[in-house]
């Protein structure tokens, strides 16, 4: 048998995990497939076939390793390996027998197929930009390393945690929640409503995937959260957008005719421009939601970050019953990084969100729930979300003071006192806000341009500029740097 015509590319050994050994046993295999070698005869000893080649010996055994492992040779003691006189065909690789690429791949579900389409419209790809003003980032220079460490150091032994472990998550992580969001959010809940999860992005897919049919009307509000509506749209859902007033969700706005199977809203501080809906409006949104037999997806992102005044309560704890699916997330008080978020849902709801869970993401890593829960439980999260909450406010009141100082006549910002970031209207809704973000960015500062929260074609343009992971210097820096980039040349 001459196999000598194999070509073999030696001075790409590893790219694309074509290593030369495996270049070899697709190219026998390729062979075999196509019966260019026939049944029952013997490939040539490795040592022949290295010398032939000009590879080593190991490279070839390892090929005919692998020809075997598949069923392709098999082997006798001593005498070598030999075609198999039955070759695997659940395996015969389409590619491999013509040496041609695929022109048409076998189809996705109708549910890849719209989320293909749908991420080939979008242009955000990928990861983002930490920057000063990127909106959503908490100040990582605020977070407690120290305290962080020790507890690591205190699980990364336990035999306890090394294991699979229970969907729903860690039973002292979620014990824990449920006191914090009892006594600082209103809440009446119990732990066992309360459903562990990766962020508050999976909470969102999770509700899309048990909530929403493809084709059913979804109510969100405008301009919001995108990840809400990508979560929604992905499932076939199509998104009814309702203006915010000032203080959030237009409830004037809300439909009394119409079948709408879920709405979400971030109700404790309107996702981005800020607005705090008042406690009669929570009521009120409650009742529509029965009297409609709509879900409600209330968003509770950053509701711990309120500066004159308390916040009001969750919607979720407004009631005995309501139906509400409450989510909140670890990005905003603790890290982004850490991916943990939480869902409280009714209890006869638990069950179905667990195993939707549990079969698609399946558990959360358990170290860093044990991890969070002492760091809640012994009181280090309050004492961080203290400091976060001081800091955070002197710096909104330094971003207040420097676009009053900077960009009077060119911005204005939408004044609510809470939260993270600080969404500005241009002055001139000629301006394209996309075209003053990517500027701004090139400069090295991060924002979000406004429009990209609206959904229907009506849009406000502005900027969205996260700003509590920033330096007083990084701010009287970035809005000097801002102030030219809102010049007539980004006109649209
Ligand atoms: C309004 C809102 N909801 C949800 C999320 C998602 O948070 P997570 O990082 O937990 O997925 C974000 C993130 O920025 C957000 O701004």
């Amino acid at each position: 048998m001459d196999l000598r015509d194999i070509q073999l590319q030696q001075s790409v050994p590893e790219r694309n995990g074509s290593s030369l050994s495996q270049q070899l046993f697709f190219a026998l295999r390729q062979k075999i497939l196509a019966r260019q070698l026939s049944t029952g005869s013997r490939l040539p000893a490795s040592r022949v076939l290295a010398s032939d080649l000009g590879i080593s010996r190991n490279t070839v055994n390892s090929a005919y390793e692998q020809l075997r492992a598949e069923g392709y040779v098999t082997s006798r003691e001593g005498s070598g390996f030999f075609i198999s006189a039955q070759l695997p065909r659940a395996d015969l690789a389409p590619e491999a027998v013509s040496g041609k690429r695929l022109n048409q791949w076998p189809e996705l579900s109708e549910y890849g197929s719209r989320l293909h389409r749908l991420s080939a419209r979008n242009d955000k790809k990928g990861t983002m930009d930490n920057l000063p003003f990127t909106v959503g980032l908490p100040d990582f220079r605020l977070f407690p390393n120290k305290v962080w460490q020790q507890l690591i150091r205190r699980h990364c032994d336990r035999r306890v945690l090394m294991g699979y472990h229970d969907y729903q998550g860690y039973e002292p992580l979620r014990k824990a929640l449920a006191a914090y969001l009892n006594s600082s959010r209103g809440m009446n809940c119990r732990s066992e409503q309360i459903v562990i999860t990766q962020g508050a992005q999976h909470g969102l897919a999770l509700c899309a995937q048990l909530l929403l049919n493809s084709g059913d009307q979804v109510l969100m509000e405008e301009p919001g959260y995108t990840g809400a509506r990508n979560a929604f749209s992905a499932m076939g859902a199509h998104i009814s957008p309702i203006r915010h007033s000032n203080n959030g969700i237009n409830i004037s706005e809300l439909p009394e005719t119409g079948d709408y199977r879920a709405l979400c809203c971030t109700p404790t501080h309107q996702y981005p421009m800020g607005g705090i809906l008042s406690a009669s409006e929570r009521m009120e949104l409650l009742q529509w939601a029965e009297r409609n037999q709509c879900w409600i997806i209330e968003d509770d992102y950053d509701s711990e970050f309120h500066y004159y005044s308390k916040p009001i309560a969750a919607m979720a704890g407004m009631a005995e019953q309501t139906p509400v699916i409450y989510m909140g997330s670890f990005s905003k008080t603790l890290l982004p990084g850490l991916r943990l978020g939480y869902l409280v849902v009714p209890e006869h709801l638990v069950d179905v969100f667990v195993d939707a869970k549990a079969f698609s993401s399946g558990e959360t890593p358990l170290f860093t729930q044990a991890v969070v829960a002492d760091f809640i439980e012994e009181g280090h999260f309050y004492r961080h979300l203290r400091r976060c909450r001081k800091s955070y406010q002197q710096k909104w009141e330094h971003m207040q003071q420097l676009c009053t100082q900077h960009l009077t006549g060119l911005m204005t910002p939408v004044a609510q006192s809470a939260g993270m970031h600080i969404a500005l209207t241009f002055d001139d809704q000629r301006m394209d806000d996309a075209q003053v973000s990517k500027k701004f960015r090139k400069q090295e500062f991060g924002s979000s341009p406004l429009s990209s929260y609206y959904y229907s074609s009506l849009r406000t343009q502005g900027l969205v500029l996260g700003f509590a992971n920033t330096t007083g210097e990084e701010r009287e820096q970035g809005i000097a740097v801002l102030k030219p980039c809102l010049d007539r040349s980004a006109l649209a």
